[in-house]
Formats: structure tokens, sequence, C-alpha cells
């Protein structure tokens, strides 16, 4: 197996405006429900190239795709690299080359599944006006970091052809990482490579990433920032800007690779140079800034001298999230970004910036600078201004999930109206979730309020939330902030602040901060109201096969401390089974003790504790029956764990105490749809028949189970006696598996089962159940918890007597009267005819 074998890859969206300071990149779907990957639609189905008249060949998207040939039929690549189908390794992509062959500038790039030491490269060479982008979403055996740096093996990306490891830039290394959102590099320097290399004896070492030649100019978020000043020669990142810099527009500086995630071991310096004027200012606007705040004080930061970078000089450093403005008057300003040793999480990308020059006509600035004002320009936020509501007085802004997927709003970053509209809105399948989780309030008797409404319309019945002031409301709030979170039924969700007050002052005013995370239920399931991480997945909906989301990762945990439970429901449609596979678990919680013990009968957790208070992954049947249970810390040798049902099967996620540094633990999982007809919930009319169970292809892991509640209707509408015939050549234990025999019963609510009549085991090898008279109507049931797919074999026969048939009127109810009906008529001519043949 193999462990990239990802159907589908979630895939967030870029950020068209920047100032939320957050990563963005380019948009590269995987298609379509059941898409295999970028470029192969279907495995089978479609003509190969080479004999028109086979139709066992993959099937290719039209647009780029292209069939990679007889050694591997059933797939396709992007077109133009059909020769590196099957070794993805040592190659170099040309954007003129791949724009000309498949009409795209951007692609794949899955690598070989390298048996350490080896290496991989892949070398870009991108067109003018276009920086190499590179999304990493999975790294397999790749080294590992050792807190500084990467050990036994990285991907780096440098610029050149023959690149050279380098602690000047980022490294990526782990033994099974994967990256949601994906970890985003920019590289500018034209040619650039990308080098994987594992320098340790490892089994199967692989990366997966896409990547894409974004346009300089690109106005979607991944165009180059710096604008106006000009990069210093024989430097490692310094610039030079002027105030002639505005000519050209807008002076923008940037910290290098934005919006992508900086590089580690740097010193930027970015000179800025006014006119000889003494009355020439200059503003400098952060417009973004995502530095990892506990490093505030020791390596990652930016700092602003007068003139030339001594102590003495300093007039102001930033770090962490703050995004500020200041004001200068002075004509020989420096700003310094440094920053340390690469760290994971990678999700800070630096900076940018905005400079203003301009000449002071009235009262002088303070020298004492700089002057931290509060709020960033207006200017800044009409990006997010809507235009849906032109009378609106009021700040309006719009979150949209075309960019921005996940990430924190906060009215104090925008200016002051007594009326504030925050509306979210994202793709059609997405749904919103937010949550508040700090606010202040501090009007009395309820004269500011926030209301909260399902879609866009501010109508009473979308209200979801209303909160009245007075209250507060602070960060790691213990109390209560489940009933802060809330989520949409729609792709849109509106926040309604109104605040009569005018502010004080900046520490006085009333605002509202929060989070937010659009969850497209396309690609990631259905959410289900009730608690913010419950998913449900239906084999008619959802795409056939993928990975199930680590639930821990999510942004909207930012905030909360304390248990965290979780489930993912997968529900197959008919004529499917669903298969869960458990591949690994990494980071539980040892304590207290827990064993995993698996058996015939499943695995099961085994402590003297509680188990709520115990890290642990379970699977549920429909029947609220755990099939398997996962917990503590020696789960590896029976990993993994895979359960095929062909009923519901729910994936409990159950963390102790989760915290958002800590996030829980590990799971990597998968989930499949099958199509099979195995144990189809059948209704049978005819009055003899048999049924068997078809063999299934044997599955390469020791733990699986197959998980079987079946049920077959044996049903007639005229008056019978029925014969059962059940054998079995196995001899397994009666808990493993069995066969019943049940009434029919209308009013039972678990379908239609009713009074046990018979039960069949295996020992019992073979057996002749004759039912009573009249009783035309009996459900078999098949019920299977084991590792071993039962064999048997049921036979039918009924008895139906001249005498006693009445075609007039119906004795035996049917069973489902709305959709056997037409079955129920069917069988009733079909007997007709049998009988008929027998009058003969
Ligand atoms: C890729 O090329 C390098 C030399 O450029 C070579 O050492 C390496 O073995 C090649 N990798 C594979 C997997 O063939
Ligand atoms: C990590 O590895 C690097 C390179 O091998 C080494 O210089 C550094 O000291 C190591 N750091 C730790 C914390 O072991
Ligand atoms: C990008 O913008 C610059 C300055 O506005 C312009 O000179 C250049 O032609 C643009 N390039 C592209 C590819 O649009
Ligand atoms: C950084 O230093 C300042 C002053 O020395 C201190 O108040 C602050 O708590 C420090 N921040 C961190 C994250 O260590
Ligand atoms: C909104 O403004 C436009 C023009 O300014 C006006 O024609 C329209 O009637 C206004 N609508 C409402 C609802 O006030
Ligand atoms: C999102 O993108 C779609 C299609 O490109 C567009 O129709 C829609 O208006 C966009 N929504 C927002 C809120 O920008
Ligand atoms: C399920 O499979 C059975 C037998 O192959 C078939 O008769 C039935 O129509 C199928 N049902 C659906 C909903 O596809
Ligand atoms: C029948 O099998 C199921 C599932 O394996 C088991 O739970 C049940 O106890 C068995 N019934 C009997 C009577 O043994």
């Amino acid at each position: 197996m193999c462990p990239l074998g990802i159907a589908v890859f979630l895939c967030m969206a870029w950020l068209s405006y920047p100032s939320n300071g957050q990563l963005a990149w380019t948009p590269i779907y995987v298609d379509g429900k059941s898409q295999i990957d970028l470029w192969t639609k279907e495995a089978k189905g479609c003509p190969c190239p080479w004999d028109a008249s086979n139709r066992q060949c993959a099937c290719c998207v039209a647009d780029g795709g292209c069939h990679c040939g007889k050694d591997a039929p059933n797939r396709c690549t992007q077109c133009g690299l059909e020769q590196h189908c099957n070794h993805m390794c040592n190659l170099t992509l040309s954007a003129a080359d791949l724009q000309t062959k498949s009409g795209k500038h951007f692609g794949q790039i899955k690598s070989p599944s390298l048996q350490g030491p080896s290496m991989c490269w892949y070398t870009f060479l991108p067109s003018q006006n276009q920086r190499v982008e590179i999304q990493v979403y999975r790294l397999v055996n790749t080294g590992k970091f050792n807190g500084t740096s990467c050990v036994g093996g990285h991907l780096q990306l440098m610029s050149g052809t023959e690149p050279l490891y380098s602690h000047h830039e980022n490294q990526l290394c782990g033994t099974n990482e994967r990256y949601s959102p994906p970890v985003v590099f920019f590289s500018d320097n034209g040619v650039a490579t990308l080098l994987f290399e594992i320098t340790e004896e490892t089994s199967r070492s692989q990366f997966l990433a896409y990547f894409s030649f974004s346009d300089v100019n690109a106005t979607d978020g991944v165009g180059f920032q710096p604008r106006g000043g000009m990069p210093l020669q024989n430097t490692d990142c310094d610039w030079l800007y002027q105030d002639s810099c505005e000519k050209q527009g807008q002076c923008v500086l940037a910290s290098p690779g934005y919006p992508g995630i900086y590089p580690p071991n740097r010193q930027c310096r970015y000179h800025i140079r006014t006119g000889s004027s003494e009355r020439t200012h200059v503003k400098i606007t952060f417009t973004s800034l995502l530095l990892p705040p506990e490093r505030c004080n020791t390596s990652d930061y930016v700092a602003i001298y007068k003139a030339v970078a001594i102590p003495e000089n300093l007039l102001g450093t930033l770090c962490g999230n703050q995004r500020k403005m200041f004001e200068f008057a002075g004509s020989n300003l420096l700003i310094e970004f440094r920053t340390g040793t690469q760290h994971p999480p990678f999700e800070y990308n630096g900076f940018v910036a905005t400079l203003d020059f301009y000449k002071k006509t009235t009262t002088p600035l303070p020298t004492t600078l700089p002057t931290v004002v509060h709020r960033v320009s207006t200017n800044l936020i009409t990006h997010e201004v809507t235009t849906a509501a032109p009378n609106f007085t009021g700040c309006d802004i719009l979150i949209s999930g075309n960019n921005t997927r996940s990430g924190q709003f906060d009215t104090r970053e925008y200016d002051w109206y007594p009326i504030c509209r925050i509306t979210f809105r994202g793709r059609p399948s997405d749904v919103v979730h937010i949550s508040f989780f700090n606010l202040r309030l501090r009007s009395p008797s309820c004269r500011t309020v926030v209301e909260v409404f399902d879609g866009a319309l501010e109508i009473r019945k979308n209200m979801l939330e209303r909160l009245c002031s007075p209250q507060v409301k602070q960060s790691r709030d213990p109390d209560d902030l489940h009933s802060k979170r809330l989520l949409s039924s729609r792709n849109e969700m509106v926040i309604f602040f109104q605040r009569p007050n005018a502010p004080l002052g900046t520490n006085e005013a009333e605002f509202l901060a929060g989070r937010y995370f659009f969850h497209d239920e396309q690609i990631s399931g259905t959410v289900l109201p009730a608690g913010m991480c419950d998913v449900i997945y239906k084999g008619s909906t959802s795409p056939s096969a993928g990975m199930i989301d680590n639930p821990s990762t999510q942004h909207l945990y930012w905030n909360m401390e304390g248990p965290l439970l979780c489930t993912q429901k997968f529900v197959p449609a008919a004529n499917q089974s669903i298969t869960l596979k458990v591949i690994s678990l990494e980071q539980m919680v040892k304590e207290p003790a827990c064993v995993t013990q698996c058996g015939d009968h499943g695995c099961r957790c085994v402590s003297s504790s509680p188990i709520s208070k115990i890290d642990h992954v379970l699977i549920v049947n429909d029947d609220t029956w755990k099939v398997a249970c996962l917990c503590g810390s020696y789960q590896h040798e029976w990993l993994p764990v895979s359960v095929r049902s062909w009923a519901s099967l729910t994936l409990v996620y159950s963390v102790a105490h989760y915290t958002w540094k800590k996030k829980g633990f590990d799971i990597s999982a998968s989930y499949t749809f099958n199509m099979d007809t195995v144990c189809g919930e059948q209704v049978y009319t005819l009055h003899t028949g048999e049924i068997v169970l078809n063999n299934l292809t044997p599955t390469e892991n020791l733990n699986h189970f197959y998980e079987q509640s079946c049920t077959w209707t044996l049903h007639s509408n005229v008056e019978r006696q029925l014969e059962l015939d059940i054998s079995s050549s196995q001899n397994r234990p009666c808990a493993a598996w069995n066969v019943s025999i049940h009434e029919y019963s209308a009013s039972s609510s678990y379908k239609h089962l009713g009074e046990v009549l018979h039960t069949f085991c295996s020992r019992d090898a073979h057996k002749v159940y004759l039912l009573p008279w009249k009783v035309s109507t009996v459900i078999v049931r098949l019920r299977t918890l084991s590792r071993t797919l039962p064999q048997f074999k049921v036979k039918w026969r009924s008895h139906v007597v001249r005498a006693n048939t009445r075609f007039g009127g119906a004795p035996t109810p049917a069973p489902n009267a709305d959709s056997t009906s037409s079955a129920g008529t069917l069988a009733a001519s079909l007997i007709i005819i049998m009988m008929l043949l027998c009058f003969r």
C-alpha cells in the first residue's frame, strides 16, 4: 500500500488581500467526486491510446491530462510529463513547456518511494515575470527535526540548478507529516531546484507537493510583494527604498518569499531614504505581520532604527501578529527583519508594509517617535468592504471563503462605526463556523447588541445567537466556550454589531473578536450541528475514497482546553460497503495506562481508568457496538486496523485533555466506499431462492474486521409455509457470525426486525427450519464481527396450497407499503403464473 495513495486532497484557497497575515497559495484542486488525482479522472473505462477497442484504460482530465501509456494503463499525468509517470524523480519542469503541452502553469509532484540514502531533484524553469511556488502536503520518512535543523533527510527549495544544502533556506523533514494548510514556499530568483534528499537508511521515503509558476504581478495574493524598491547587489536580502518609489505606484516592503513562509537565519535590511527636505515624513504601515510570538525577544522580529542599526537608534520593534502604523520625521531610516532557526509549524509568513512619503505642513510631529496609531488606516480596509448594500452606513466587512479559509476577525482592526456588519461568504458547498473568544460589550442594559444570522438575511428566524451588553469574555475564559461557537447551515453567516456609544479611548472601545473557518462539505463531509467537529460522509455524495482529516488541527479549537471528542460517520449507500482503516496513531498520551487488545472479535481498550480519561480512537457500528478501540502507546504492532461494514461506521476521535499547543494526538486514517452487493437490504418476492455471500478479495492486514448486519426480506402477499435450509462448512463460534430468522414487524424501529424465530450458528453445519403456516414474510439476518468472512448458504422454498390462497385480501401486511407495493404486485402476478403452470 502506498502511503501517498490519497485520492483527494483538501485544497484551501489563496488570499486575495494580504492584510490578514496568512499564508496564501494558488488554489489547485482535485476536481469532482471520484477523481483520482489532478490528471486522472478514473482508473478504468476509457479506450487505451494504443488500442481503442480496449476500454480498460484510465480516463484523463480533458484539460491538460495525458495517458501514461502501456506501463501504467490506469494512470494519467500532466501532458508533457508522460515519461515520468512511474518515476517522478530528477526532472526539469519548464513553465513554457508545460504551458504549451498541458495549457497549465501548475502541477503535482509525487515522488517515487525511495530507499534511503538517495535523492531526487526537481528543477523549475519559470518564464519571465513568474515566481516558483511550492505547496508541500505530505512527507514520509524524510529525516527528523532535532529542534534546530533536519537530520537524516530533508526537502528544500533553493535557487539555481545545482543546489547545495543551505541553512538560510527552509527545510522540511518528518517521519509522517501531513500539512493542511500546505507548507508554501516561493522562490524569486529565477531558476529554482527542489531537493529531496535522504541521508540515512530508510525503506520508503516520499513526498507530495503541488507547484505553480505564479505571476509576479498576480493580484490574487500570490504575486511578488516588494514594489518600488531596489534589491541591493551582493547582499542576502537587502533593499533600498527612496521616496521616488511612489512614482512607480506604491512602495511596498515584504519579507522574502512572502506570502509563503519566510526563510530562517536571515537578516534583511530595508534602507529608506527620503529627500533632503526636513519637512518630508514617512508613514510605514504594516498591513500584515505574522511571526512566532514566543520569539519576539530572541530571534524573529522587525526592528526600526533611525539611520543605522545601533541600539541607541532603535525606534521600535514589532513581532507576533502586531499590525501597526508608524510615522517618522526623518530622512534616513532602517527596517531590519531578523529570523532565527526554522521551526514548525510552518505557518508564519513574515510581513508586508507600505510606505507613504509626505510633507508635513501643519504642527510638527513630536520627535520622540514612533507614534503608534492604534488602527490600520481605512484605505487598507476598503478592499474588504462589500458593495452589496450601497446604502449601508457603517462598517461592512466581507470575509470571503474564496480567499481565506480560516482566520481571526477583530472589530478593533476597523474604524469605529455605531453599526458593523461582518459577512462570511463561502463557496457554494461551504458552511461557516465561528466562535467568539474575546469580546467587550460595556453599555448598560443591552444597548450594545451582537446578533448572528444564518445566511445573509437579517431576519429573526435565522438568528443563531444574540449577545447583550454588558458582558466581557476573554481568551481562555473557560466558562461556556461551547455556547459561543456557531455553525451556519449554508455558505453564509452574518454578524451584526451595534454599539451606540462612541469610544472614549482605545482601551474603552467595545469590540468583538473571534475565529472563523469555512468547511467545504463536499470535500470534508457534512458537518452535524450538534458538535463542532462531528461530520457525516454519505456514500452517495462523498468522494469514494479519501484520507480522514485530523480533527484536532482545526483552527476553531485554538482557544479550547479540555476534552475533545470528534466523530466522523460514514454511511454507505445502497449496494455499498464502507472500509475504515486506521493507519497510524502518534503522540497519544500514555497516562493513565491503557492497553489495546485485538482478537477475532475486534480490538478493545483495557484500562482501570474510565475511557473518557484516556486518549483513544473508536470505530463504532450502527448498533453503537464498539468494533475497535485503540489506545495506549503500544498499538504499532496492531496497526493498521481496518473495518469493513455494510452498515454505517463512526470513527470517534477522543482526546482526554486537549490544548492548542499539544493539539491532541495525530491520526492517519483512510476511508473507502466500496461498491458491493454482498449484503444489500434486499426484498425477495420469489417463492424459492438462495442467499450466498460472494467471496471478497482478502485484505493485507492482520487486523481487518468484517462487521455485518445484513438483512434479506422474504416476502409474499399470499399465505404460504416457508422452509429454510441453512448450511455452512465453517466451524466458527456463534459470536463470530450467525444467521437469525425474524418475524417481520412493521412497528420495529430497526429494519422491521421482529421476534427471533431461529438462530443458525456455523457449528450447526446444516439445518432445515419449517416455519409456521401464514408466516409469509420473514427477515433473514446475518450478523458478523470477525476477521473471517462468513461462508454459508440459505435456501428457501414456499409451500403454497391452493385451498388457502385468497387473492382478494392481503392477510399478511406488506413489509414496506411504499417501496415494495409494486414488488408485491409483481410477486402476486408471478404466483399466478406459477400456479397456472402448475394447473396444466
Ligand atoms: C537523481 O540524480 C542524482 C544525481 O543527479 C543521483 O545521485 C540520484 O541517484 C538520482 N535519483 C534517483 C532516484 O535515480
Ligand atoms: C541538530 O543538528 C544540527 C546539524 O546536525 C546540529 O548542529 C545541532 O547541534 C543539532 N541540535 C540539537 C538540539 O541536537
Ligand atoms: C507587471 O507590472 C509592471 C509594473 O506595473 C509592468 O511593467 C510589467 O509589464 C507587468 N508585467 C506583467 C507580466 O504584467
Ligand atoms: C519580551 O521582553 C519584554 C521586555 O523585556 C517583556 O515584557 C516580554 O514579556 C518579553 N516577551 C516574551 C515573549 O518573552
Ligand atoms: C439607496 O441609494 C440609492 C441611490 O443612492 C437610492 O436610489 C435607493 O432608493 C436607496 N435605497 C434605500 C433602500 O434606501
Ligand atoms: C467566489 O468566487 C465565485 C466564482 O469565481 C464568484 O462568483 C463569487 O462572487 C466569489 N465570492 C466572493 C464572496 O468573492
Ligand atoms: C443493488 O444490487 C441489486 C443486485 O445487484 C440490484 O437488484 C439493486 O437494484 C441494487 N440497488 C441499487 C439501489 O442500486
Ligand atoms: C451473533 O453474532 C453477533 C455478531 O458477531 C454477536 O454479537 C451475537 O452475540 C451473536 N449471537 C449469538 C446468539 O451468539
